[in-house]
């Protein structure tokens, strides 16, 4: 057991899918995983445990936003031994070349979090990015079953609803991709961890055209990035 999860030792896979939405956590876990069962109901932030392709696999809820999700990474990796976490997302994208139900896998994090601030007094601005190992195993997996993923950064805000929009053209033109509200987080804990991590998006929200997909649409896009996950987690 950790603080926030409800686990039994042993009870978590050392690879995890983990998705903002406790409810998609479900999800993955009845349509994709194989005798899942769950192992934790703690502030309804469900945990799930089963099995792709013979690969023990979990599906943890991480919440919205980088205290949530870095409670959750926390914990997963310190006290459930949990080596590979794959955030399943949505974004919005900030550029015109990105349409919904785009899949991006977020090379590098920026964040207006203040969290990396605290950590290293001021003095850096740590870059928070993807495992690259995992990241070209997502790339060559994304190609083999021919799902077009854009590579690149991503925005980590603290802020869904944001009185600076304007901010969101200036990163554009310095090649960020997409915001989301995660991935800087687990970035920064799974590598002060020596753990492997990794996040994928789906475009639900394009900004630049104030587009946005319908709960529908967002469930069915979400079925081609979690079997990409999935794939690329049990490689
Ligand atoms: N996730 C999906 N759309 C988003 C947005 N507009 N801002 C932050 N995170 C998001």
């Amino acid at each position: 057991m950790s603080t926030h999860i409800g686990a039994a030792n042993g009870a978590i896979a050392e690879r995890v899918l983990l998705p903002g939405d406790p409810q998609r956590a479900q999800w993955i876990a009845e349509n994709f995983l194989d005798n899942a069962v769950c192992y934790s109901t703690v502030r309804g932030m469900l945990g799930f445990t089963g099995s792709y392709r013979g690969t023990p696999i979990s599906a943890q809820g991480s919440g919205m936003g980088m205290p949530s999700a870095s409670i959750y990474t926390h914990e997963l990796i310190v006290d459930h031994g949990v080596r590979t976490i794959i955030r399943v997302g949505s974004c919005g994208a900030i550029v015109d070349d990105l349409a919904l139900r785009d899949v991006i896998a977020a090379s590098g994090s920026s964040t207006d979090s203040q969290m990396n601030r605290v950590r290293f007094d001021g003095l850096v601005d740590y870059a928070p990015v993807a495992d690259f190992g995992l990241l070209r195993a997502a790339a060559d997996t994304a190609d083999v079953r021919g799902l077009p993923m854009r590579v690149g950064p991503v925005l980590a805000t603290d802020a869904f609803y944001t009185d600076r929009p304007d901010l969101y053209g200036r990163l554009a033109r310095y090649g960020v991709l997409a915001v989301e509200m995660e991935s800087a987080a687990i970035y920064t804990i799974a590598a002060r961890h020596r753990a492997q991590a990794l996040t994928l998006l789906t475009v639900s929200d394009q900004l630049v055209r104030d587009e946005h997909l319908s709960a529908d649409d967002r469930e069915r896009g979400f079925a081609a990035m979690v079997e990409l996950a999935l794939e690329t987690a049990v490689r």
